[in-house]
């Protein structure tokens, strides 16, 4: 690990005690009643997950076995247990709370729609019919690729019904990015729409699927296109079928396919340091009692709470929080459309007045650009009705952490710093709102049950407080990955090889102080977190060298303001490096061909040319070097096997 990781350079001395007023309704109130919870689970895990699974979870068959270690790093839980999580989410509701709303949805363009339990129930049948009718058994895979309406729950709960696996694809990832998801997953069927509404723009999904399905992806047998701007999308005949078209026919009633608690539930693909994005398997059973039981501890989340989870289906983020964890609970959720910004800069806010928001969770990179926009707008809206904040995605610095406590909680309402990744499935370490005392940048200590820890180089322990290490997972947890799809080598060499099968590492480094609280000092390998998500700098290098004119490219991050890290790349050309404009037009040109690669979130914010990228004698790129110069640090490491030293000069050019 470089030094740049564990050089800490954050000291945050303020605590905030949970507000008495939160933590007399809270469901975990008091620190005994969490003591309790923690010394079960230390006790023995596996029983105290077990009477959770059993408590929370409604099992067509029980299981008879909480933990199975035979396989290891396979782990299986409750693996003899028979589910279906859209039963769980749906069925089990409907006596009770059938007329309930499920969602408030709110449109782009400031439209809502209100959907019961009831409703997307029958939705979800009459899809889960559509896609048996068409063939889809269970365990193929259907990939979603979806704006931001009910019917991407809609979607993934049908998958879920029938035992499909569902593999939903961001709607801001491009048709390449799409086409390689749908070619590794081999998915039988596409789910899509003609488009979405996004900031006042369309979103052009179906004709990004067409180039996708133009290229490849000879493993897509139909395509289901939801029409929900009705701009007119050419429709291929014997593939591509209308949603509304569909389903119209089918009855609103569909036996679930009860499948085994480590059936596949989903892919999601998530990028990794080399090569391509990982397929991130999940498990049915274990999967759904962590987004339930997180929900309870983190979010404190009830049948009374309007719950509004801000991300995207695209990440996992917005499966544990938006597709599972509240439905299954019974609660009402909020599903945004749009960006925060758009049509203005009170948007977030004037949807938390509107729909009665009492718990809110989005990203530190939103609340950086929230906070630029003027402590004046949140006050402006009525948010007397947030009792909770949270964050997850990224560290969240001070300052921000400051201001949404003060201009958005009012100072009443708790933040919890959330600690996950695609591949822990749900919320690992955070506050707990009820009783934990707040740091600001600290996602304090891990939930009942989980059993992190910090290790050295060799993966001993590091005990003295504040000293920087690797972030481990030291037990296995009922909704961690299960493997890597189609790369079950790359699966035990990338999360169980460092410290061999009984240590799950995360990638992160972290520190932990004197008081036990974690502090999350960023990734350890080549990863860029742009806005909070997962980008791998060799996904983005080998976009650019598919550039016709580029030979060569070293993607590195350096800190942004607003993204957390920003993607800085450093090219090297066939043939001339250009000079004036021409450099100016060919940078611009590669930035739009990133965005076209991959997405847009992958754009670079800087590309430099060079005639070299420094390397050691090896042939290894000099990343810190490289990551030096992209952050205009000084140059501390030995340059002496460079070839040409000229090229730092032109390395340190900005365009
Ligand atoms: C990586 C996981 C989990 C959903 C969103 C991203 C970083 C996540 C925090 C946090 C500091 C965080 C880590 C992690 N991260 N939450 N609260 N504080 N860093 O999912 O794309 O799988 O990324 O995001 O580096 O490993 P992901």
């Amino acid at each position: 690990m470089g030094n740049e990781t564990i050089q800490s350079t954050l000291t945050e001395n303020r605590l905030f005690p949970p507000p008495a007023a939160f933590s007399r309704g809270a469901s975990i109130d008091d620190g005994q009643r969490l003591e309790h919870l923690c010394s079960e689970a230390s006790r023995d895990p596996a029983s105290f997950w077990a009477r959770h699974a059993q408590e929370e979870i409604t099992w067509h068959k029980p299981f008879s076995s909480a933990l199975d270690r035979s396989r290891a790093p396979h782990f299986a839980w409750f693996a003899d247990g028979e589910l279906n999580i859209s039963f769980n989410c749906l069925d089990r509701h409907l006596a009770r709370r059938g007329d309930k709303t499920a969602i408030i949805w709110h449109g782009d363009r400031g439209e809502t729609r209100h959907l019961s339990y009831r409703e997307i129930h029958g939705e979800v049948c009459r899809l889960a019919n559509a896609m048996r009718a068409r063939g889809i058994q269970p365990g193929d895979r259907v990939v979603i690729y979806l704006p931001m309406v009910p019917e991407a729950v809609i979607a993934m709960q049908a998958c879920a019904r029938i035992g499909a696996i569902h593999s939903v694809v961001f709607g801001g990832f491009s048709a390449e990015a799409l086409r390689d998801r749908i070619e590794d997953a081999q998915a039988r069927l596409l789910i899509t729409a003609d488009g979405g509404h996004r900031a006042g723009k369309i979103i052009e999904l179906k004709r990004a699927a067409d180039r996708a399905l133009d290229h490849g992806c000879a493993s897509i047998e139909s395509v289901i296109v939801l029409a929900r701007t009705g701009h007119g999308v050419p429709m291929k005949e014997g593939r591509d079928e209308w949603w509304h078209a569909v389903v119209a026919a089918m009855p609103a009633h569909c036996e679930p396919t009860w499948v085994g608690a480590e059936h596949p539930l989903f892919l999601l693909y998530t990028s990794g340091s080399t090569g391509k994005p990982k397929g991130i398997q999940h498990s049915t059973g274990g999967y759904l009692l962590g987004a339930i039981v997180t929900c309870k501890w983190v979010f404190d989340l009830t049948e009374s709470d309007v719950f509004w989870c801000t991300a995207d289906v695209g990440w996992v983020t917005g499966h544990s929080y938006v597709a599972y964890g509240p439905l299954a609970l019974g609660a009402t959720e909020v599903m945004y459309e749009g960006t925060p910004t758009y049509p203005h800069g009170g948007r977030f806010w004037e949807l938390c007045e509107r729909h009665g928001v009492t718990i809110f969770y989005t990203a530190p990179t939103a609340i950086r650009a929230l906070m630029k926009l003027g402590d004046d707008i949140p006050t402006q809206f009525d948010l007397s009705k947030i009792r909770l904040l949270g964050t997850v995605g990224e560290p969240i610095n001070p300052e921000a952490w400051m201001w949404y406590y003060i201009h958005v909680g009012k100072e009443r309402c708790p933040i919890v710093d959330t600690w996950w990744q695609t591949e822990t499935g749900s919320i690992m370490v955070s506050p707990v709102p009820g009783v934990t005392a707040l740091k600001p940048g600290s996602c304090a200590r891990p939930l009942p049950g989980i059993v992190a820890g910090i290790v050295d180089e060799a993966g001993n322990d590091i005990a003295a407080p504040d000293q920087g290490g690797y972030l481990v997972i030291k037990e296995p947890w009922p909704s961690m990955v299960r493997t890597i799809w189609g790369d079950d080598q790359r699966f035990k060499d990338t999360y169980f090889r460092r410290f061999g099968d009984s240590l799950y590492v995360t990638g992160d480094s972290a520190r932990r102080d004197a008081d036990g609280y974690y502090w999350i000092m960023g990734r350890v390998d080549d990863v860029l977190n742009v806005a909070g998500h997962r980008l791998g700098t060799m996904e983005i290098e080998s976009a650019l060298v598919a550039h016709a004119r580029v030979a060569e490219a070293a993607v590195v991050g350096r800190p942004d303001e607003l993204t957390g890290e920003a993607v800085v790349a450093f090219v090297v050309l066939k043939g001339q490096r250009p000079a004036g404009d021409e450099r100016v037009a060919l940078a611009k040109e590669l930035r739009g061909w990133v965005t076209e690669q991959i997405g847009a979130i992958a754009r670079p914010a800087d590309i430099r040319f060079s005639d070299n990228l420094p390397k050691t004698r090896s042939g290894k790129i000099m990343r810190r070097l490289i990551r030096a110069i992209a952050r205009g640090e000084e140059i501390t490491q030995d340059t002496s096997t460079l070839e040409n030293e000229a090229i730092l000069d032109q390395l340190r050019e900005k365009q």
